[in-house]
């Protein structure tokens, strides 16, 4: 902004603004100041005696920036005890300091320290101040570190011990450490509480939305503080599009609460399509001085379910096709980022998905933003149980004690993100089980009870596998959508069985693919069991890869194909949710170690779509697509079967320019199939609608591999330290045809100021650590994840392996927040079929 390389004849008057802008920017820093605090952490792995005591030397721990996972950092190990079920990587103790000064100025001021996710049992100190604990390691929270401050050039210091030592604590992959964000939070004695607004639109119409806005102000100061709260919403471009006013006492040391509402003429309506965004900004004067100014963003939307024909979003149906998420970055683990979690969205939007459901337990706020702004519809989720353990030393065991406080958190954080639309109490949860359990309908009463007065205006479910009319949730009538995980056969008969209900299947399919991997033939469908249940199914294979056709399941599950027809075809249905979207660490389902990650995902962990990713696409999206499968690499006379999913009419596939047949979809099947005798050369299919070419792909016989090649999702991003290119890796033949089973080892080197951030193939069973500078490819690819530093340049990745020619990729990396969109290998493209 003030740049004074400019010529003289301007300076004068540009050093003026410039100042003007300090001393306006001082005056802001009274009233209220949100600094990042990630910076400049101190980390030490293991438990330290006394860790919060200021004196402590703590100059040998290692430096570092938030947010951090340490177990990602970790080897694989059988001997872990969060068991492959919680990804076999490491958990334990960790110490984080981190030293920082307040200025003087700001003594009359309240500071708090906000951390939005500690992976668990956080407690903090304050100059060896005890401020408190959290066990839930999905919880956001926020301590008032105010009385225990100095001021001036002595530091502070904030201590914070993490324990996730006792484990199993988890069914899947949590992560350890401060893996969120945190921040320092200013304000003056009179100022909006934490989380202390809550906007609801009651009356949306095409001509005019009610906007009823709620907000706590706190006194920290002992006399009664007189004051105005006013609110002005400000639409997409900044510009004021209503405000009000309202005068009010707040109590010495208490909160009171200002009601205020406003009516905004013809609104711009948050939709999928379109998800506009307003900001209600809240300025509290204390006097005729400004003491806060506080931001909401907001959309305006109106929604409803009804039991005979689902979900109605202004009042336009929409079907809620959903994927179940958990919270790990793949290689980064649950360190959060923002383009990662944007990267994974945008796979997810390309393939048609609508919503997402944070299974289970509470996202990360960015999560919520990025779902605001993309439009997406989330279930919000609180818990994966009650007071009734999965694994030994589960939340079960806070339960009792921290319930009230996190599921309380969970709502106050999350009830203005237009996309939030439906709360979830918990996730099959053991207690459904026994029928006539006396426990189970007074907590989902409570958990709902608990919810509803804190917003009524979002229906309450919880995820059932249990689909019985006697599962004492359902008996409880706490819940306003029931919500049904698996059991596709039933769902027919859900009107009949629950009169007058509402329906939502909050999770289905559980079907298992390897990336890449093809068994002959693709029609004989297998059931796999698992390690605890080996009473329904088959052993599943020894080399610990699941053939790719849309043909292998778990015995609670069903193929893909299979439950998207029963739920596309019944509209009281009103939404679905994938189990699951994208792979995820733990859960190895159907093995156990050696195997670490899931293999339930339609994407791999590294965020490569499998093949089923284009059933959803040929089903949700309309944009002409044709994806065809296996790849064409076979031993001469082999039987191969060939598969395409499409949104057109018809396709006909050629082999080496002979048509070997035109493929329409049949009922409820919804891949076209081929079966061929393998002979090299070329796959060419023909997708065409009213008899008009659409799409054409093609698929070679790759020869020789001969070099390696690099495309970065992105080749200029963020200089911010934060900012990542996602690098695919894959080998190609002297023609340039990939080679689909190329799974060299390839030797990685980074030059210039970035990092190597975590590496990754897919492959459930790889044991190499995810933070290298080698990488084997999987089923012919691996990803390199770039990290941007602070330091505006241009970075070189070069990728080198025995028998190869090398690759290198540039990344230029750009200061400030120019465009540095979505460029080659966007996720649409990387879906492609080669
Ligand atoms: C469900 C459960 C999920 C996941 C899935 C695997 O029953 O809710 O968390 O475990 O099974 O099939």
């Amino acid at each position: 902004m003030c740049d004074f390389s400019i010529r003289r004849w301007r300076l004068t008057w540009l050093t003026t603004l410039c100042a003007l802008a300090v001393v306006s920017s001082a005056a802001i820093a009274q009233y209220r100041e949100t600094l990042d605090f990630d910076r400049g952490w101190r980390f030490h792995l293991g438990d330290v005696a006394n860790g919060q005591e200021v004196a402590l030397n703590d100059s040998s721990w290692r430096a570092l920036d938030l947010p951090h996972d340490w177990s990602i950092e970790g080897e694989f190990s059988q001997q872990n005890p969060a068991g492959a079920g919680g990804g076999a990587l490491p958990g334990g103790i960790g110490w984080y300091r981190k030293t920082f000064t307040v200025p003087a100025t700001d003594t009359i001021r309240r500071v708090f320290l906000e951390f939005d996710g500690v992976y668990r049992n956080s407690e903090v100190w304050i100059n060896g101040h005890y401020l408190g604990k959290r066990p839930y390691g999905y919880s956001s929270f926020s301590y008032d570190l105010t009385p225990y401050l100095r001021y001036g050039a002595e530091g502070n210091v904030v201590a914070v011990r993490v324990d996730n030592s006792k484990q199993p604590n988890s069914r899947w992959y949590s992560g350890s450490g401060i893996y969120r964000h945190t921040r320092l939070v200013t304000t003056g004695r009179v100022h909006v509480d934490h989380w202390g607004t809550y906007l609801t639109t009651p009356v949306v119409t095409a001509d005019s939305a009610h906007i009823s806005i709620r907000t706590t102000v706190r006194n920290d100061a002992p006399d009664d503080a007189p004051v105005t709260v006013r609110t002005v919403v400000v639409d997409g471009a900044g510009r004021e599009v209503v405000s009000v006013s309202s005068a009010a006492r707040v109590p010495g040391d208490s909160a009171s609460e200002v009601a205020q509402q406003l009516v905004v003429r013809r609104p711009a309506l948050w939709s999928i399509e379109r998800p506009t965004l307003y900001r209600a900004i809240t300025r509290v004067e204390c006097g005729r001085a400004l003491c806060d100014d506080y931001a909401t963003p907001f959309g305006i939307r109106e929604f409803a379910f009804r039991a005979d024909s689902g979900f109605f979003l202004n009042r336009k149906h929409v079907k809620i096709r959903g994927v179940c998420l958990h919270h790990d970055l793949g290689a980064l683990g649950s360190a959060v980022n923002d383009r990662a979690l944007e990267r994974q969205l945008q796979l997810m939007q390309a393939m048609g998905v609508n919503a997402i459901r944070t299974s289970h337990n509470p996202p990360a706020p960015e999560l919520l933003d990025l779902a605001d702004r993309m439009g997406f519809i989330v279930m919000d989720e609180a818990f994966d149980m009650w007071r009734k353990p999965k694994t030994e030393f589960d939340y079960h065991l806070d339960f009792p004690e921290w319930h009230e406080r996190d599921i309380s958190d969970m709502v106050r954080r999350d009830r203005n993100h237009p996309s939030v639309f439906i709360w979830s109490i918990g996730n099959e949860v053991m207690e459904q089980w026994t029928n006539g359990d006396s426990t189970a309908a007074p907590i989902a009463r409570e958990l709902a009870g608990i919810v509803r007065r804190l917003d009524p205006t979002r229906p309450i479910t919880s995820a059932n596998n249990n689909g019985s009319t006697d599962n004492p949730v359902f008996h409880a009538r706490a819940l306003d959508l029931l919500g049904h995980n698996y059991h596709q056969e039933a769902w027919a008969s859900f009107p009949a069985q629950f009169p007058g209900q509402k329906f939502i299947i909050t999770e289905a399919m559980s079907a298992y693919n390897s990336r890449g991997y093809y068994e002959q033939p693709s029609d004989s469908v297998a059931v796999y069991f698992t390690p605890y249940d080996t009473t329904q199914g088959q052993k599943p294979n020894k080399n610990y890869r699941i053939s790719s056709y849309d043909n292998r399941r778990a015995s609670w599950g069903s193929l893909h194909e299979e439950s998207l027809a029963i739920f596309e075809r019944y509209p009281f249905l009103s939404g679905m949710f994938i189990w699951s979207g994208i792979d995820y660490l733990g859960e190895p389902t159907p093995y156990e170690w050696p195997a670490r990650s899931s293999y339930f995902g339609v994407v791999d962990l590294a965020g490569f779509p499998k093949d089923p990713y284009y059933l959803y696409q040929s089903e949700w999206t309309s944009a002409p697509m044709l994806h065809v499968f296996p790849h064409w690499n076979w031993r001469a006379g082999d039987s191969v079967d060939v598969w395409a999913y499409t949104n057109a009419a018809e396709v006909e596939l050629f082999l080496n320019g002979v048509s070997q047949g035109v493929r329409r979809k049949q009922g409820n099947v919804r891949h076209l199939a081929w079966r061929l005798g393998f002979r090299p050369g070329v796959l060419r299919a023909v997708a065409r609608t009213g008899g008009h070419v659409v799409l054409t792909r093609e698929i070679r016989t790759a020869g020789r591999a001969a070099r390696l090649v690099l495309r970065p999702d992105r080749a200029t991003i963020r200089a911010d330290g934060r900012d990542l290119s996602f690098v695919t890796v894959t080998v190609v033949d002297d023609r340039g045809t990939p080679n689909p089973d190329a799974e060299p080892m390839v030797r990685l080197r980074l030059s210039g100021a970035a990092k190597i951030a975590g590496v990754d193939n897919g492959d459930e069973i790889d044991h190499e650590r995810f933070q290298r500078d080698s990488v084997r490819l999987f089923a012919g690819r691996a990803l390199v994840i770039v990290r941007a530093s602070r330091q505006a340049s241009g970075v070189t990745l070069s990728a080198m392996s025995d028998g190869l020619e090398p690759a290198a990729a540039r990344i230029t990396l750009r200061r400030g927040d120019r465009d540095v969109g979505v460029q080659a290998g966007s996720p649409t493209q990387a879906s492609r079929s080669p």
